[in-house]
């Protein structure tokens, strides 16, 4: 696998990798990387003959107070890693590279609404980040396809949205969430938990399949659910933002029966912020 870290090298590289007709799969890291973003890079090999990769922690969808600080930087572990899953080509940028003229004066890209809801309205601003930098990193590596995962499920829905409103050529591949065999979400995150959080951080998943089954066996109380998620995550000492359920389509309240759903959740413990969600 070869790294690079500059524009030219990058596009360099790709047109190399492009020849004959190949076609590019994209995985956009942020590091720190575990066993749901190596399989990622798998997904990304049978999608594609070639797979970029990057990793990038993205300033610009960080808000004030947030951990753009300490997000573990562990490059070296990452690049091997990514060398043993298959990635070919690994981009590595220095911020200035990517924002030259200072992320705060850089033009954005927005989703609105769906940006602004869930996880937007509780964080202001990340996801005008999140796809801002998508988009660039698109744009950079002009992929055939590109892989994100399932965890994230307002953030794939959004790009999903992005690459259509924008007629980028990009199809968009969602991998199912890597799981601890406890049920928790595998995440960059998960280790900032300490011992006494980590053990209580699996409720999340614990909470989303009991929704889930309640809806499978043909509750339709959305609202009173939601209200109960959220008791069972306050009581386990979570600071809860949200539990939601809502369509898979556009993250909309449900409208009718034969809608598709996703039950959502995003909580605290201590210092560390947890999302999940649920596919009923
Ligand atoms: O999911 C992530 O790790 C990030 O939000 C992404 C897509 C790499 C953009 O910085």
């Amino acid at each position: 696998m070869r790294t690079v870290i500059s524009i030219p090298d990058l596009r360099a590289a790709v047109r190399a990798l492009k020849t004959h007709g190949k076609r590019i799969a994209f995985v956009p890291t942020m590091g720190n990387l575990h066993a749901g973003h190596l399989a990622l890079v798998e997904r990304a090999r049978q999608a594609a003959d070639a797979v970029v990769a990057s990793i990038f922690v993205n300033p610009l969808q960080f808000g004030a107070g947030e951990d753009f600080e300490r997000y573990p930087r562990t490059e070296a572990r990452d690049a091997a890693l990514l060398a043993e899953a298959g990635a070919d080509l690994l981009f590595l940028p220095a911020i200035d590279t990517l924002y030259p003229h200072g992320k705060d004066d850089c033009t954005r890209v927005e989703v609105p609404a769906l940006g602004d809801i869930l996880c937007g309205a509780a964080r202001p601003g990340h996801f005008v980040g999140v796809t801002t930098i998508v988009a660039k990193l698109f744009n950079l590596v002009q992929p055939d396809v590109a892989v994100f995962g399932e965890k994230d499920f307002q953030q794939l829905t959004l790009l999903r949205r992005m690459v259509l409103d924008l007629d980028m050529p990009i199809e968009i591949i969602g991998h199912p969430t890597r799981r601890e065999d406890d049920g928790l979400a595998m995440s960059s995150r998960n280790g900032y938990l300490d011992a006494d959080e980590r053990a209580r951080a699996p409720m999340i998943h614990a909470m989303l399949k009991s929704l889930a089954g309640q809806i499978h066996a043909g509750r339709d109380d959305f609202g009173a659910l939601e209200e109960e998620g959220r008791a069972v995550l306050d009581a386990a000492g979570f600071r809860t933002d949200y539990v939601a359920i809502r369509r898979v389509e556009d993250l909309a309240p449900p409208q009718s029966k034969q809608d598709e759903l996703v039950i959502l959740a995003a909580a605290w413990l201590g210092r560390t912020r947890l999302i999940d969600n649920q596919r009923v």
